[in-house]
């Protein structure tokens, strides 16, 4: 069993800005007073238990994103009444699969996490190693152009201008590993818009995403994370300093102009490569494509009006889509829009079967997946977890501006 108490209070962030050299306040927020929060490491088969106390001055939940909990565990205010300032809230499920997971609110979800309310939660196989030398990297974007005075960071229009990327809450550090391991290295991207194309040391492995191991490991030069979506790599280490890159990439069209930027840089006491003999892989293929869909989601939306849409539908005036539980269903999400969503599904983690019609070249289990420009991804969704839960697009101004919708499994 993990048990953990997590108190939601108002904090300072003292981002120091590479442009002026300069430390930036951020009225921000904090789960006990740590950026990021907590991490949450449990084992395949451990009941989670946490105590939420909001010494918010606003309402708060916690969505556990990419854990598959009990529908009224979610966080969300679809399944439970916003925890108030001064009030608490206990969440407590198991733990069924393996992955690198995270944490934040559901409510005012844009704000609170811009703000600095995340943490990890890692969820370990007993059958996989966990090297000695583990680093867990949280991402975000802290987009000054928008502060305004409050300290509040909320959009009225789509500008994005990249701000200063932190990495675990710090500007460009440098990290030293003492182990003998190579570096399993697990990232999250929390950013509320940005997304992360990272540029790795040369012998790089990828061998996890949102749901636990791939079914076999790549070797990567360079990792895409959406906002909200994760990766497990194995990075070479050794004693002269190595960097991780931030590749210019944007959500408005992909592969960018500019220079890369240095995320952080590590070196290691001795020279380790990554070993993937410990490691079971299943080596799955993906599923067929049946052919039919059950579903169709279509994501449209302009940055000028900020009015985002799934089917035509500005949440919360949707009308939830039912599935029967226990059937997998067969659905098709469309980008018919000029920016990339990353779309993200509550409750249950799903295949994706095929891109513009080409299947993966392994079997690809995900909660979050990118929508590039104009593309068709077609995902099987097990509809294993009975109740009603959320979909959206995890640039979370575009879900809380409309991309957003809810479906019912029962
Ligand atoms: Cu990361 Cu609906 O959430
Ligand atoms: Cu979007």
């Amino acid at each position: 069993m993990v048990e953990i108490e997590l108190t939601a209070t108002p904090k300072q962030h003292e981002i120091l800005d590479w442009r002026s050299e300069e430390a930036i306040v951020v009225n921000g927020y904090a789960y006990n007073g740590t950026l990021p929060a907590p991490t949450i490491r449990a084992k395949v088969g451990d009941t989670v238990i946490v105590h939420l106390t909001n010494q918010l001055e606003a309402p708060t939940t916690i969505h556990w994103h990419g854990i598959d909990v009990p529908n009224n565990m979610d966080g969300t205010p679809l399944v439970q009444p916003p925890v108030q300032p001064g009030d608490t809230f206990t969440y407590q499920f198991t733990v069924d699969r393996a992955g690198t997971a995270w944490y934040h609110p559901h409510f005012d979800t844009e704000h609170q996490v811009n703000h600095g309310l995340y943490g990890a939660f890692i969820v370990d196989d007993p059958s996989q190693p966990v090297p000695e030398n583990e680093l867990i990297v949280i991402l975000d974007d802290w987009d000054f152009a928008s502060e305004e005075d409050d300290g509040s960071a909320h959009h009225s229009h789509e500008t994005y201008y990249e701000g200063v990327w932190t990495v675990n809450g710090l500007v460009e550090p440098t990290l030293e590993l003492s182990g003998s391991d190579a570096l399993s290295l697990r990232v999250i991207n929390a950013s509320n818009f940005g997304y992360a194309k990272l540029g790795l040391p040369t012998g790089t492995v990828h061998i996890g995403s949102d749901a636990g191991l791939l079914s076999k490991a790549l070797e990567t030069e360079t990792l895409i994370l959406t906002p909200g979506d994760r990766g497990h790599l194995l990075l070479p280490i050794g004693p002269s300093p190595v960097e991780v890159l931030k590749q210019p990439f944007s959500h408005h069209g992909g592969e960018s102009i500019g220079d890369p930027k240095v995320l952080w840089s590590q070196s290691g006491s001795q020279s380790a490569s990554p070993d993937l003999s410990g490691y079971t892989f299943d080596l799955a293929s993906p599923s067929a494509d049946p052919s039919h869909t059950d579903a169709y989601f279509a994501f449209q939306g302009d940055p000028r009006t900020m009015r985002w849409l799934i089917n035509g539908e500005v949440f919360p005036d949707i009308s939830p889509q039912r599935f029967e539980l226990g059937r997998p269903a067969i659905w098709e999400l469309r980008n018919i829009s000029a920016t990339h969503h990353p779309f993200h599904l509550h409750g249950m983690a799903f295949e994706v079967l095929s891109r513009n019609g080409i299947q993966p070249e392994q079997r690809q289990i995900e909660d979050t997946i990118d929508l590039a420009l104009y593309e068709r991804v077609r995902i099987k969704v097990p509809m294993n977890n009975p109740g009603q839960w959320m979909t959206h697009c995890h640039i979370l101004p575009h879900g809380d501006n409309g991309m957003m919708t809810i479906i019912s499994v029962e």
